[in-house]
């Protein structure tokens, strides 16, 4: 008998017919978010759940799922949405989608830098509402990323992609993680201790860390007056990392030039005041929005799954 698999969203087709093939998938094609109550009833009777970040696994839902649930994979690589602990200690098994992420996240992290720094989104509805009239030397006159100095705050497998693709705008690489990274991973960049020592070598800030309650609000307002007069702050890794109300006191008094957002705090219920601001460059979460990048990641969480029904050890168990 095929293992049973609940799937949570809607997933590429290349996916599903996988999933078909090798599981028994109980698929959501109306790709409609579950409540609490219809995830844990949905659960009863699988052998695995195949989740997304939309997906809340708290201590109380892990307490709740039956006891026949083996393993959640989740297709991300962000797993701040499953309590790890609970899912340890009842034994569960816990998969997430590294590395198959970074190409996309990066070039989305590109984009934020690129959008925020040269006005995107004030250009856009210029044109779109055709508020646009005339052509001067003053007109939208952004911030050039050619040259500048870029940190790095998490130099994990994100963190290192997006410093090559900025090594192509001849950007000098500043980071800070845990540990000082190996030289082949370094590749030229400087380390810097601590958040507080990397912050004033940043005209662009880009965060790469995982969310966790260490890194909760790790960009506040003690961080950012750190930061040089005028900087550039980016953000595709999670919102909780970033204290919304620092970061729109900074945008609205000038301190921060721009900034550009693919994640949020209580996603899509975002902070109003990010809506209002004319220099920050808004994206819906989209990092990982590829075919390329999702057909990935949905095999990785197949991998995972394969893995567990096998008796192996998953490649990308977090738990
Ligand atoms: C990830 O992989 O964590 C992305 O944010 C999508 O959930």
């Amino acid at each position: 008998m095929k293992p049973v698999v609940l799937v949570t969203r809607r997933l590429p087709k290349a996916v599903e017919d996988r999933l078909r093939r090798d599981y028994e998938p109980r698929l959501n094609p109306a790709d409609t978010l579950y409540s609490t109550e219809e995830l844990i009833g949905r659960a009863k009777d699988v052998d695995a759940i195949l989740t997304c970040h939309t997906e809340k696994f708290t201590s109380e839902v892990i307490s709740r799922l039956p006891p026949h649930v083996r393993a959640i994979a989740t297709f991300s690589v962000g797993y701040d949405h499953v309590d790890i602990s609970a899912a340890r200690a009842r034994g569960l098994i816990v998969t997430n989608t590294p590395d198959v992420v970074s190409d996309a996240t990066a070039e989305l992290t590109m984009m934020l830098m690129l959008g925020a720094a040269r006005r995107a989104s004030e250009g856009e509805r210029l044109v779109r509402t055709r508020e646009w009239k005339d052509w001067s030397p003053s007109f939208m006159v952004g911030t050039q990323v050619t040259g500048k100095r870029l940190g790095i705050l998490g130099f994990g497998r994100v963190g290192r992609v997006v410093a090559k693709r900025a090594r192509g705008f001849d950007m000098q690489i500043h980071y800070h993680d845990l540990q000082r990274m190996a030289p082949e991973h370094e590749e030229g960049a400087t380390f810097h201790a601590t958040p507080e020592d990397l912050m004033p070598h940043c005209d662009f800030l880009t965060l790469h860390c995982v969310a966790s309650p260490s890194t909760v609000k790790l960009l506040n307002a003690a961080r950012i007056a750190l930061l040089p007069d005028g900087a550039i702050v980016v953000n595709a890794s999670r919102g909780a990392v970033i204290d919304d109300d620092a970061l729109i006191a900074a945008l609205k008094s000038g301190k921060l030039t721009a900034a550009g957002l693919d994640v949020y705090n209580n996603e899509p219920d975002i902070h109003p005041e990010y809506r209002q601001l004319p220099n920050v460059f808004l994206m819906p979460h989209i990092g990982t929005a590829t075919k390329e990048t999702r057909d990935a990641m949905g095999f990785r969480a197949l991998d995972n799954l394969d893995a567990v029904f096998a008796g192996r050890e998953p490649r990308d168990r977090v738990a």
